[in-house]
């Protein structure tokens, strides 16, 4: 199959980390316990954002709040498709602060920011991956199954509902990775048996991790290109990685990981994900 190569330069939204913490408790993850070393945390979002510039990303940035401690995880802003995006509607009240704060940026880049109804729940880029034409909705902890069917009929595409089985993989990008329209990485044990086979049969090449892997954050990955950018600590998904053509690049992350995020949640693809454009790296 031919490699289609793409011109435009990738964009990524992305928000410094000075009032980042674990303040409260929304998946199991977090504990208040447990302190972030905020220098460390201030390092390892800097070298991720260094990486990204260096394989030629444009990064954009939320101005950071005082009291918005997850709004580093950009990926929960909203998803973009085109020049609309939808915005999110947070599942809990400490993260409900943010969404008036990502609306105005994403306005300010100049997205047509279209909003749902109260009562509809959905995480954006955390919870809704495109593969191919098709939207994979991850629904049951945070987005809710009718917030995502709300979603695909405002940007009219077939949303795949997939049930989210377990706490600690609770939005699906923790769980679930498109890397091409026909290729994804993804942990089977935190789907229900019907969205394990749904997500068989719809995509044609699956790379599995390990329990291990898992949960060192394997399947949160930024994909740009043929670069995969994970969490260190991944070294058996590199492996099988670079086996199909693809360029791995591992990052320490952990003051994310003491949130529940990665190097997939710390970022926003403004430009549409590499799944979504028809492009095969390896046969
Ligand atoms: N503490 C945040 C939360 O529980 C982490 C969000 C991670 N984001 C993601 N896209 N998975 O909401």
């Amino acid at each position: 199959m031919p490699i289609e190569t793409t011109t435009a330069q990738p964009r990524i939204l992305m928000c410094p980390p000075d009032f980042y913490g674990v303040e409260y408790e929304i998946n199991p993850w977090m504990d208040r316990e447990r302190e972030v070393d905020h220098a460390l945390a201030v390092e390892q979002w800097a070298d991720l954002r260094a990486i990204l510039e260096s394989i030629g990303v444009k990064i954009e940035l939320v101005p950071p709040r005082p009291g918005l401690p997850d709004l580093v995880f950009t990926a929960n802003a909203a998803i973009v498709f085109g020049q609309r995006c939808v915005l999110s509607r947070f599942h809990h009240e400490q993260r409900q602060g943010e969404e008036p704060h990502f609306a105005a940026i994403l306005a300010e880049l100049g997205f047509e920011v279209v909003t749902l109804p109260d009562e509809r729940h959905f995480e954006g880029a955390g919870d809704a991956l495109f593969c191919g034409e098709t939207l994979f909705g991850g629904y049951r902890i945070r987005s809710t199954a009718l917030g995502l069917q709300h979603v695909g009929r405002i940007i009219s595409r077939e949303v795949i509902p997939l049930e989210l089985v377990d706490q600690r993989f609770y939005h699906l990008d923790t769980c679930f990775c498109p890397l091409t329209t026909d290729q994804a990485v993804w942990y089977p044990p935190a789907f229900d048996s019907y969205g394990q086979a749904v997500i068989r049969s719809s995509i044609p090449t699956l790379i599995e991790v390990t329990d291990n892997e898992a949960d060192s954050f394997a399947a949160n990955a930024v994909v740009v290109g043929n670069r995969v950018i994970t969490n260190s600590g991944c070294p058996q998904l590199h492996a099988e990685l670079k086996s199909r053509g693809f360029e791995p690049i591992a990052t320490p992350l952990g003051e994310f990981v003491k949130a529940g995020g990665s190097a997939k949640c710390l970022t926003l693809r403004l430009d549409g994900e590499e799944a979504t454009r028809g492009r095969r790296i390896a046969d």
